[in-house]
């Protein structure tokens, strides 16, 4: 397997935190793109958030991905595969056997260097036919894949889709359709809606690790951008928006204080309890997500779903023209 070094951020890395950051924290509400979380240090904590016992969906959709990859493998056959949002490579491993007799490349595309550094060796480890060719890319934008001839399998696991905004998921739905020519398939894996009283917890773990993965995004703004936006007194807090369904995390101040953003005086003002929001994480019911999907002319192949229905993964294939 070869794993090109492909995994460290070019400078308009920056450029777009610092855009991301004027455009989101002079918003009203005040808001930010979940991509921030994932710096090393987030992709550690997540990595200790799944493993987590309020936290059951990548332990449960690992276990059904293991269970159905005959089907998933069966059904797609694909010499290429891309896996936007990667992460390291666990969700990746439980579909490795059934699809290592198809897959020769796969392209692990995330913003997170440390999550593709694990990527690669863990694929290749697992699976030294298949070459790993790791990109750091944020997949909002169009995803710059090579062309192939044969049909391709875009995977998006772990929920991941759920942190995009309805608006934001039909774009990427919409831009994936020139990768998935020649009867490709796209492997999407999403949360569903639950009782609250489960939902809530796992965004509020006991032990505070959510609440740390949190915290990281501004501390992250702070270093990089050179303002000091008070973390520590600020207080994790977690809302289910029932009319959306979606669950916020969202920071909010403990004092009233003013953040000047660059050197030319963008001064950002916080009122005391007053709340950015970090991440939304949507969950689905299959109505919604054959409606969403529809729009794009993704046609449902086949779904499944854990006994508990936390999860469903979902093979899509997009139509011939
Ligand atoms: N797919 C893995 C990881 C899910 S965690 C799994 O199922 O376990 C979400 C991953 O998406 C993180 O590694 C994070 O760095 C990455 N990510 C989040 N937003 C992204 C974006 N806009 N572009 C690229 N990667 C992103
Ligand atoms: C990656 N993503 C699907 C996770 C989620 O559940 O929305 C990220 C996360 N946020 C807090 N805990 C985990």
């Amino acid at each position: 397997m070869t794993t090109p070094a492909a995994t460290s951020h070019p400078p308009a890395h920056l450029a777009a935190l610092h855009t991301d950051a004027t455009r989101g924290l002079t918003a009203v509400p005040k808001a930010l793109p979940p991509k921030w979380l994932y710096d090393a240090a987030g992709s550690a904590l997540f990595e200790q958030i799944v493993r987590l016992p309020e936290y059951p969906y990548c332990r449960t959709e690992q276990a059904l991905l293991t269970r159905c990859s005959p089907d998933i493998a069966a059904n797609t056959r694909a010499p290429s595969a891309a896996e936007p949002g990667s992460g390291g490579p666990e969700e990746t491993l439980a579909l490795v056997d059934a699809l290592a007799e198809t897959v020769t490349t796969d392209v692990p595309v995330d913003v997170s260097s440390r999550a593709l550094d694990q990527a690669a060796p863990g694929l290749s480890a697992a699976c030294p036919r298949v070459s790993a060719q790791p990109r750091i890319a944020d997949f909002t934008a169009p995803l710059d894949l090579d062309d192939v001839d044969g049909p391709r399998l875009v995977m998006l696991l772990g929920g991941t889709i759920g942190n995009l905004l309805p608006d934001e998921r039909a774009e990427f739905f919409a831009s994936l359709a020139p990768r998935l020519t020649h009867q490709g398939r796209l492997l999407l894996c999403v949360h569903l809606v639950t009782d609250p009283r489960v939902l809530l917890p796992a965004y509020n773990d006991s032990a505070g690790v959510t609440a740390t993965f949190n915290r990281g995004v501004p501390h992250r703004i702070n270093r990089a951008l050179g303002i000091d936006f008070d973390v520590d007194g600020s207080e994790h807090i977690t809302v289910w928006d029932a009319e959306n369904e979606w669950i916020e995390m969202r920071l909010r101040a403990g004092i009233a204080q003013t953040v000047r953003l660059d050197d030319h005086g963008i001064d950002v003002r916080f009122a005391a309890g007053e709340d950015l929001r970090t991440e939304v994480s949507a969950k689905f019911r299959s109505e919604r997500l054959a409606r969403e999907l529809d729009a794009v002319a993704l046609e449902l192949h086949m779904i499944w779903t854990d006994p508990d229905a936390l999860v469903a993964p979902a093979l899509r294939v997009l139509p011939a023209a």
